[in-house]
């Protein structure tokens, strides 16, 4: 494990290695407890030739080292669990040879090799390749592999994986072997290899050039049926970047393994993607419509790294954002073109403001493009992915889609083959002040655009106002817009302009500007930033008469939806107040829109979903009372239940798809009748969820059910909830979902039930999913974590203070749940204080102390 050494690295330290590394000999043997890997890499002076060479290392063990095949003296290098120096290299071309020695079953972190349910894989992002053999374990060294493993002939036809394309594969001696080789030079941490017993599901893929793909995605034994729309979404991603972007597969093979003990969501290695299997396995009477498209999005995710990442990579770790951001910009757009542009811009933009605003926010905000840091797994966090996608969409937004393709082409073209920066990706495209648009990769936090309308005699003028946020500078921002009048949205063209510049219907604003029509007969209204044009906190006057109006008017899905979610929360935040505003004109507006035909499901469902706990903590912004959040939130959504009891038994009563159609559309309609469904069993009428609890067969139909009795805190809950136990324990991943739905129910005891449940003999801190799905979902039941004597935070504190010792990186992210502690009122802010301080006082990994030490701080 690394310990904390509290070093920060720094990007204006960046200075390249002396030597290259331009190709790598690996022979791995697999073994449980001993793994011999020898490494044999050729190295070249690319700088100062009186340089040592210095490699990194993890707790590595040498036993051999070699010079041009000629065993070193001992006074010619320096090993340390940690280093490998080479005191005086040849000032030419060499070889060094390197053997080392790993465990893979001792290694609980899942970062470099290790065993997942039997069978060997690796993690090697960010830093994980060190703990395999000593190297340059940075991105901008790119090599060659060839890799050789080696494991004991078991019985069940053990696969033996790694990147690039298989050379040859057999028995001998007793053992089996495979050889790989990746003729794209790549940085280590791309580098994987897979061994064991695995069942899988295989296909081809002809590219637009014509050549063929073998596909293969292996899973567990007995579940290569559940790798089918993976596979599916796999095919339609390989397909989707050779329309969208021009760009084509460049292997023969393409391998994706599916294993169940993974820190992350997935892994883009060249060639041999490993991915969590939860975003991988997918079976309709055990996964719901979430899930799938959470599947297509992922495996899309990581195929688009082949172009963004892999063959273009970083050049070093605090251009992260260049293939993450990009990437999730890639595979939104992917998602919107498979299923609906309108409700994927809904659910992007709802995870960024419940998510990344919060963090950019609070103590552990930084830029996108960060100047500093102390460990890099901390990195890998929403503003880097989230608000690094929008970066990327404002960048769209300001060129225009030709303009915008056109630049890509330039960035694949001028820079393949490379290690990059965020500089260069920008230089490729025809941005009118690309200095100026770089500031929103160098400031955290996010910026506020003050809206201002007046209507005086017949003119109408829209003001806005940029505010950065603190120690930012103004940056262009996009606002997309329409003045809307009675009968629809009116002419821009003859408008006047102050400051800003307004080109069709972008309006490109700087510190302010002002756009006027005169001759009006009638106030119009305003629609901003439509589609959510720009990450940024929208200041206007709050006034639920307009935001009516809008609901009647405006032709923007995105601003209709945010409309209705503004209402909804200007009576949540008045029951929070203690407040008598009545429910019925909230029903009427949203019922309205609930209920239109023209409108598509899953959009109408979205309008059903009040604003969550989160949202209310967020606008109250300082001195909160978790429990009032938490009761007003019931009381509201029980009100609003019983206020539209009618529209609510019309939309139940709507025909429901096929339990095994997993399509969009099919997914749409189970969203919107279960969404009206948890509204209604809020409001009382209890009996038809109760019964699609234990009878559908559907797992979004069955599990929505169940939440809906949980989240009304029903009499029939606990029943329904042991039921769902026992047809699903023998289900890890649906076991999960039984977890969670417990770890946020909201009845005052949730800190002793949580409690309890980690002496579920199926719970383990040692799989990181279920330590997610109990112990991460906790941190989300907000009156429970933030209750007011600390128990909420003590229970943090212990997880994640015992998972240090095994499991840094996952503890470090539970911890990030203390990113809002301050928001709270005083009682809840000491109580975390001392916490953290405890839990800083026993860190023991970089990730933990680090994620602490800034929590305290800033
Ligand atoms: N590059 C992966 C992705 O697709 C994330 C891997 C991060 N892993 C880690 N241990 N930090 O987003
Ligand atoms: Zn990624």
């Amino acid at each position: 494990m690394r310990t904390d050494t509290g070093q920060t690295v720094h990007l204006e330290d960046y200075a390249p290695t002396p030597y290259r590394a331009p190709s790598t000999t690996l022979m791995i043997a697999l073994h449980p407890t001993r793994t011999v890997v020898r490494n044999e890499t050729a190295y070249e002076p690319a700088g100062n030739v009186d340089d040592p060479l210095v490699l990194e290392g993890d707790g590595l063990v040498l036993v051999e080292a070699q010079l041009d095949g000629m065993a070193l003296s001992a006074s010619a290098y320096e090993a340390t669990p940690d280093r490998f120096v080479l005191k005086v290299p040849p000032k030419k071309r060499f070889t060094l040879t390197l053997v080392t020695i790993v465990s893979p079953d001792d290694n609980t972190e899942l970062m470099g090799l290790y065993r997942s349910n039997g069978v060997y894989c690796t993690q090697c992002e960010a830093e994980g390749f060190r703990r395999i053999t000593y190297a340059y374990d940075r991105p901008d060294v790119l090599t060659v592999y060839d890799v050789l493993v080696l494991a004991d002939d078991t019985p069940g036809e053990p696969v033996l994986l790694s990147n690039g394309n298989l050379i040859a594969s057999g028995k001998m001696g007793g053992r089996r072997y495979s050889h790989w080789h990746d003729p794209f030079p790549k940085p280590t941490y791309l580098f994987a290899v897979v061994a064991g017993v695995l069942g899988a599901v295989t296909d081809t893929f002809t590219t637009q050039s014509g050549k063929a793909v073998d596909l293969a995605i292996y899973v567990e034994p007995g579940k290569e049926a559940r790798a089918e729309y993976a596979m599916d979404a796999l095919k339609r991603s390989m397909r989707w970047d050779e329309t969208r972007f021009g760009r084509e597969y460049d292997l023969d093979v393409f391998n994706i393994v599916a294993v169940s003990d993974f820190n992350m969501g997935a892994m883009e290695n060249k060639g041999l993607n490993v991915f969590n299997d939860r975003y991988v396995l997918a079976d309709p009477r055990l996964a719901t419509d979430t899930d799938y498209s959470g599947i297509e999005a992922v495996i899309a995710h990581e195929y688009f790294h082949n172009w963004t990442g892999n063959r273009i990579t970083c050049r070093d770790w605090f251009q992260l954002c260049l293939k993450e951001g990009l990437t999730v910009f890639r595979d939104q757009e992917f998602s919107a073109d498979m299923r609906s542009r309108a409700v994927e811009r809904i659910e992007d933009v709802r995870r960024l403001r419940l998510a990344q605003f919060p963090e950019d926010a609070g103590p552990l905000r930084h830029p996108v493009r960060p100047a500093e840091y102390a460990e890099i797994s901390n990195l890998y966090t929403t503003t880097v992915y989230e608000k690094g996608a929008e970066l990327i969409r404002m960048l769209h937004t300001f060129i225009g889609e030709t303009a915008f393709r056109r630049g890509m082409d330039t960035y694949f073209e001028r820079f393949d083959g490379t290690a990059a920066t965020v500089e260069d990706f920008i230089s490729c495209f025809e941005l009118d002040e690309p200095d100026a648009f770089m500031r929103w990769y160098h400031d955290a936090g996010t910026p506020t655009v003050r809206v201002d309308e007046a209507y005086v005699d017949g003119r109408y003028s829209l003001q806005l106002t940029q505010c950065p946020p603190e120690g930012g500078a103004i940056k262009p921002i996009p606002v997309r817009l329409a003045v809307l009048g009675q009968t629809g949205a009116l002419d821009l063209s003859g408008a006047g302009v102050e400051e800003g510049s307004l080109c069709g219907d972008i309006l490109t604003l700087k510190e302010s500007a002002t756009i006027n029509i005169d001759g009006l007969n009638e106030e119009p209204i305003a629609s901003v930033f439509r589609g959510f044009s720009a990450p940024v906190h929208i200041d206007r006057p709050v006034d639920p008469v307009r935001d009516m109006a809008l609901l009647e008017r405006d032709s923007d899905p995105f601003n209709l939806w945010d409309a209705s979610q503004r209402l909804a929360l200007g009576v949540l935040v008045d029951r929070y107040w203690g407040g008598s505003l009545e429910v019925d004109a909230l029903a009427e507006s949203i019922g309205r829109i609930a209920a239109d035909p023209r409108m598509e499901p899953a959009f109408r469902a979205f309008v059903l979903q009040l604003p969550s706990r989160g949202t209310l903590v967020e606008v109250l912004a300082g001195d909160v009372d978790a429990d009032k959040v938490d009761a007003a939130h019931q009381e509201l959504t029980a009100a609003l239940g019983a206020a539209m009891a009618d529209t609510l038994a019309k939309l139940r009563a709507r025909p429901a798809p096929t339990a095994d159609d997993v399509r969009a559309a099919a997914a749409g309609e189970r969203a919107l009748r279960n969404a009206a469904q948890h509204l209604a069993t809020a409001g009382g009428a209890r009996e038809a969820t109760v019964r699609q609890a234990m009878e559908a067969t559907n797992m979004t139909d069955r599990l929505a059910a169940l939440n809906a009795l949980a989240a009304a805190n029903a009499p029939e809950a606990d029943a329904a909830l042991k039921a769902f136990h026992d047809a699903f324990e023998d289900e890890p991943l649906v076991l999960n979902k039984w977890f969670s739905i417990e770890a946020l129910r909201s009845d005052g005891r949730s800190v002793e039930r949580v409690r309890e449940l980690m002496a579920h003999p199926k719970f383990s801190l040692k799989n990181p999913n279920r330590v997610r799905s109990l112990i991460g979902a906790f941190t989300q039941n907000i009156a429970a974590f933030h209750r007011a004597d600390g128990a909420g935070y003590r229970l943090l504190a212990e997880v994640a203070t015992t998972l240090d010792q095994q499991n840094p990186q996952v503890a470090a992210r539970l911890l990030t749940a203390f990113g809002e502690y301050r928001r709270f009122d005083a009682p809840r802010r000491e109580a975390a204080r001392a916490v953290l301080q405890d839990v800083q006082a026993r860190a023991r990994s970089s990730d933990v102390a680090d994620i602490v030490r800034r929590l305290l701080k800033g």
